[in-house]
């Protein structure tokens, strides 16, 4: 979708977009096209209930005295209420709501009474809302079944301030391109999207933005120790990798003895359980068992576009979990690279496995500032949060509360949940020391993250079990059904508020 910003104009021809806040108080361009197409405006608004709530929308029809197709009147709701996230959802809205209408669109964005907001800053966001929703994944549709409904693929963005509009707006289109390559990558099937081919597609698209990418592959992780990743991928024909991503964005001055900060990612490009397999229904879901590595990619590539002033190393541990004569057993007891060996009852808890040979290296060879993982790691964290919101583990609470804060900010939202040494206990084992899960049915997301807790250290870390919310059956105002990218926006809003 291509992206204009220009001074304000009187609406013309086309599809027009304006606005209004509640109680119907309309925008100086609505209200200025109003009285040119005499009273119309109003007067479909009085018959349709249009009162500009919040993501409320009345669409008028080739209006007469006018060479318009179409208005889209847009609510945007209290105007004290308006921030630059409630802007960006609008935007989605609108950019729904055209489906159907045509390919192009022109938003007039004026200066709303009362609102914090620039009528430049709520351009830009606008035009941020309606690119996250824009995303379609149909690259394996053949042409003939693709959609046929037009969608809006050309946005003239139409404020006063178009110039700082226009500049805010590059710098979001790069967060944009890194949640779109997240969404890519958790969409593509397993077939296609295997670890080497995973890695390869790190190293050309992020290779270019100025990112160092370093791709291990099973020898050189064979010669590090990494014991426990490399069993998950005994049993599939398709080499396991690991991906490390260095983003430096700090000013000569600042670089040295900087310590980096650190996203780690679970990369299980197919999760069938292994030799403990899963049940045929709802398997395909796995597929995007690879959603915390392509959050970590995606973030990387946002960072490094809109060349963010930190130092950042994003790490993935690559791998698909299958049964074949060479796979793992359960009762299998492995090393890890932090020398801690692991009695592996349950093959189909495999995530722990290749995150804790990741989390070590990481730690071990950069003695990051913090460590924040992100894994679509237990079925049990759906149990306890559904789709509204991530589960979040740290060590450290100052932490915890910049993501949270991040979260209730972008609406990626997080909930803290508890770690104790009793939950600890329960992956002790009498054959090595430690299980990969715990002894009961309950707390299942708590015993998996402290099985990774045994191998941060002091550092402070946090854990995102992103399960039940990495990929979504619904529409939402800016992320359409399919993978959601649910982390890229919240992470890089983290970064951005304490990092740089
Ligand atoms: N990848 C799954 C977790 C999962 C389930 C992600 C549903 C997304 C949707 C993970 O590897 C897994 O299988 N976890 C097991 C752990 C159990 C064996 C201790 C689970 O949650 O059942
Ligand atoms: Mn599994
Ligand atoms: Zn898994």
């Amino acid at each position: 979708m291509k992206v204009t910003f220009t001074n304000p104009a009187v609406p013309a021809k086309g599809i027009a977009v304006v606005f209004a806040a509640e109680g119907g108080k309309w925008s100086s361009t609505a209200a200025t096209l109003d009285k040119k197409l005499g009273g119309a405006l109003k007067r479909a608004a009085k018959a349709a209930s249009f009162e500009g709530k919040k993501s409320q929308t009345m669409t008028v029809l080739a209006p007469a005295g006018a060479n318009l197709e179409r208005v889209l009147c847009v609510g945007v709701g209290k105007p004290a209420e308006i921030t630059a996230e409630s802007m960006t959802e609008l935007g989605g809205t609108i950019f729904a709501a055209l489906k159907g209408a045509g390919t192009a669109a022109v938003i007039h964005v004026d200066a709303i009474d009362k609102a914090k907001l620039s009528a430049a800053d709520s351009a830009a966001a606008l035009a941020y809302g309606a690119k996250l929703r824009a995303y379609k994944f149909e690259k394996y549709k053949s042409k003939a079944k693709q959609d046929p409904k037009p969608v809006i693929d050309s946005l003239a963005m139409h404020c006063v301030g178009a110039g700082a509009a226009k500049a805010m707006y590059a710098k979001l289109a790069k967060i944009a391109d890194g949640i779109y390559f997240t969404r890519d990558l958790v969409s593509e099937p397993p077939n296609i999207l295997y670890p080497v081919e995973f890695a390869a597609r790190l190293k050309t698209q992020l290779t270019k933005l100025g990112v160092k990418v370093t791709v291990l592959g099973e020898a050189q992780m064979r010669k590090l120790g990494m014991g426990s990743l490399l069993s998950v991928g005994d049993g599939s024909s398709k080499e396991s990798q690991m991906v490390v991503m260095e983003w430096n964005g700090l000013p000569a001055s600042k670089r040295k003895n900087s310590k980096p900060i650190s996203f780690i990612g679970k990369g299980v490009c197919f999760d069938t359980g292994g030799i403990s397999i899963k049940p045929a229904a709802g398997m395909e879901d796995m597929k995007w068992d690879m959603g915390g590595a392509g959050v970590v990619s995606g973030l990387m590539m946002a960072l490094a576009g809109r060349k963010a002033k930190c130092h950042v190393i994003g790490a993935v541990g690559l791998v698909e979990n299958m049964p074949d004569g060479n796979a793992t057993r359960p009762s299998d007891i492995v090393k890890s690279m932090s020398g801690q060996t692991i009695e592996i009852l349950n093959t189909d808890a495999e995530g722990r496995l290749v995150l804790c040979d990741v989390l070590h290296y990481v730690n071990d060879k950069y003695k990051p500032e913090f460590m924040v993982d992100l894994a679509t790691l237990t079925g049990a964290i759906i149990i306890s949060l559904g789709s509204e919101r991530a589960g979040m583990f740290s060590n450290d609470d100052k932490l915890a509360e910049r993501i949270f804060a991040a979260g209730e900010t972008i609406g990626e939202k997080v909930w803290r949940m508890p770690l104790g040494e009793a939950y600890d206990k329960d992956l002790d084992t009498d054959a090595a020391d430690m299980r990969n899960i715990g002894s009961g049915r309950g707390a299942g997301s708590i015993t998996a993250a402290q099985f990774l807790k045994r191998f941060v250290g002091e550092t402070p870390w946090a854990h995102l079990d992103i399960a039940g919310v990495t990929w979504s059956k619904k529409d939402t105002a800016v992320v359409p059904r399919g993978g959601t990218s649910f982390g890229v926006r919240l992470l890089e809003r983290f970064v951005a508020d304490h990092y740089e």
